[in-house]
């Protein structure tokens, strides 16, 4: 049985470390689709392109994204740190609420879900992605400790970052994400909440193990 896991919530909730985790742990698949609104973000930026246009097909056409035992390839060539700058975030949640940005990316996204197993993190995976995910789960933690992990992540890949900065765009993000008609950050029906904040990563992924293990047989 395929076994797949949504794993959704706010910006630094923690679910890209989460999720790497679990799925090492279960030796399934992971696919970070906040990664390919960033690579996509970035690209359309250096394209110079805007949110605002009213299509943005003539540039989507010409990008191809590839997927690999969790690495991606757009046009051929291999996605690195460059999409974990603050400024890559910001243009992935701009151009994210672009409906023909999310069409393009959600279809190559469940074609990479289907039929195999897979941990998928992202905010519209458990509601628009895979919504018969066997299990959904949304991770929450205060603007303070999310901004202090973002801090802390880009401050040991030797990215020079002020706290300040990031908590001001982490509530910015957030404001943006949530409050947008296309795909708006929500939780799903079905999804169960863990507060992050005061737990560490080994006890959340714990967490998360068992409610996998009483759901799917791996
Ligand atoms: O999770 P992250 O910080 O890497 O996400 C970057 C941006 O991409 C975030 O501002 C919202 C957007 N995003 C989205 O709209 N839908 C997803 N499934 C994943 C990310």
């Amino acid at each position: 049985m395929h076994c797949k896991i949504a794993i959704d919530g706010p910006a630094g909730s923690g679910k890209t470390t989460v999720a790497k985790l679990i799925a090492q742990r279960l030796s399934i698949d992971y696919l970070d689709t906040g990664a390919m609104y960033r690579m996509i973000g970035l690209v359309l930026h250096n394209l110079g392109a805007s949110a605002k246009e009213a299509s943005l097909k003539k540039y989507l056409e010409h990008i191809k994204i590839k997927y690999d035992e969790g690495k991606f390839y757009l046009n051929g060539q291999i996605v690195g740190d460059e999409i974990r700058t603050p400024e890559a975030g910001m243009y992935a949640s701009d151009f994210a609420s672009h409906n023909d940005v999310r069409e393009f990316l959600t279809q190559i996204q469940k074609e990479i879900c289907k039929n195999r197993s897979i941990v998928a993190e992202g905010r519209d995976i458990g509601t628009v992605v895979i919504p018969d995910a066997n299990v959904k789960i949304f991770l929450v933690a205060s603007p303070e400790v999310r901004a202090r992990r973002r801090y802390d992540e880009l401050k040991n890949k030797g990215i020079d970052v002020k706290y300040e900065d990031l908590l001001e765009q982490i509530i910015e993000r957030d404001k943006n994400d949530s409050t947008r008609d296309i795909a708006p950050l929500v939780k799903a029906g079905d999804a169960i909440e863990i507060d992050t904040s005061n737990l560490t990563v080994e006890q959340v992924v714990d967490r998360i193990i068992e409610i996998v293990k009483e759901r799917c047989k791996l």
